[in-house]
């Protein structure tokens, strides 16, 4: 018994807190909010972010009551200005996770080694193919059989990150870009929410810029 006061328990874990960065339309920040309703979320999410003021996925955190931040990238002079103004957003928010969800600007190597082992991304292809843009159309071009989309932690090497989840799907001979850019994206709404899972159940760990992955506590 500690202390004597027959009221010893131990402290509940701190639930971890979530920043959403985004530039867009938001759906996989909405699957990452629809998994913390249904209580398959080990946090929450308490921040979005945006480079966008007009981005769609600013009024559904609105309406989920969620914080919002714009941090407009067309009001600063240079990639270093924007970087650093929207460090400080972020850090405003003291977030356990940082998490990269369609956002659409390329950042610099001081902002992304600020966040080493705690800013994850979402990408559409199965990197190490398709770094970049235009992932959908480039797999279509080459008649790839296999797509698919992953997470995996920021580094520098843009795109280039430590590998979390990868989620696949087949081409099919009729695809377009919408029709596969449609499945690939179902895909992201499963894999990011588990990864975000893991690494709030302190699952998931980068370690020598690897990443390790943790087997649930008993
Ligand atoms: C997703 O396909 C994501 O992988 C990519 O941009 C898209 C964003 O979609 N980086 P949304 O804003 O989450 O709907």
């Amino acid at each position: 018994m500690n202390g004597g006061d027959g009221n010893a328990r131990v402290a509940p874990a701190a639930i971890a807190r979530i920043s959403v960065v985004i530039s867009g339309r938001g759906s996989n920040l909405q699957a990452l909010l629809d998994a913390e309703r249904r209580g398959e979320l080990a946090g929450s999410v308490t921040h979005v972010l945006s480079n966008r003021p007009g981005a769609a996925g600013l009024a559904l955190a609105r309406e989920r009551g969620v914080a919002t931040s714009v941090v407009d990238h067309t009001a600063f002079a240079s990639r270093d200005a924007f970087d650093g103004a929207l460090a400080a957003e972020i850090d405003r928010g003291e977030p356990d996770l940082v998490v990269l969800a369609g956002f659409m600007r390329v950042l610099g190597a001081g902002f992304v080694l600020h966040y080493t082992g705690r800013m994850i991304n979402i990408h559409p292809s199965l990197l190490p193919a398709y770094a970049g843009l235009h992932t959908h159309r480039r797999a279509l071009a080459d008649r790839v059989r296999e797509h698919g989309c992953s997470v995996h932690f920021v580094t520098p090497d843009v795109d280039g990150g430590p590998l979390i989840l990868q989620g696949r799907v087949e081409v099919r001979d009729d695809d377009d870009e919408a029709a596969l850019a449609a499945r690939v994206l179902a895909v992201e709404h499963r894999i990011l929410p588990q990864a975000v899972n893991l690494y709030c159940e302190g699952r998931l760990r980068l370690s020598s810029g690897r990443v390790e992955t943790l087997a649930p506590m008993r």
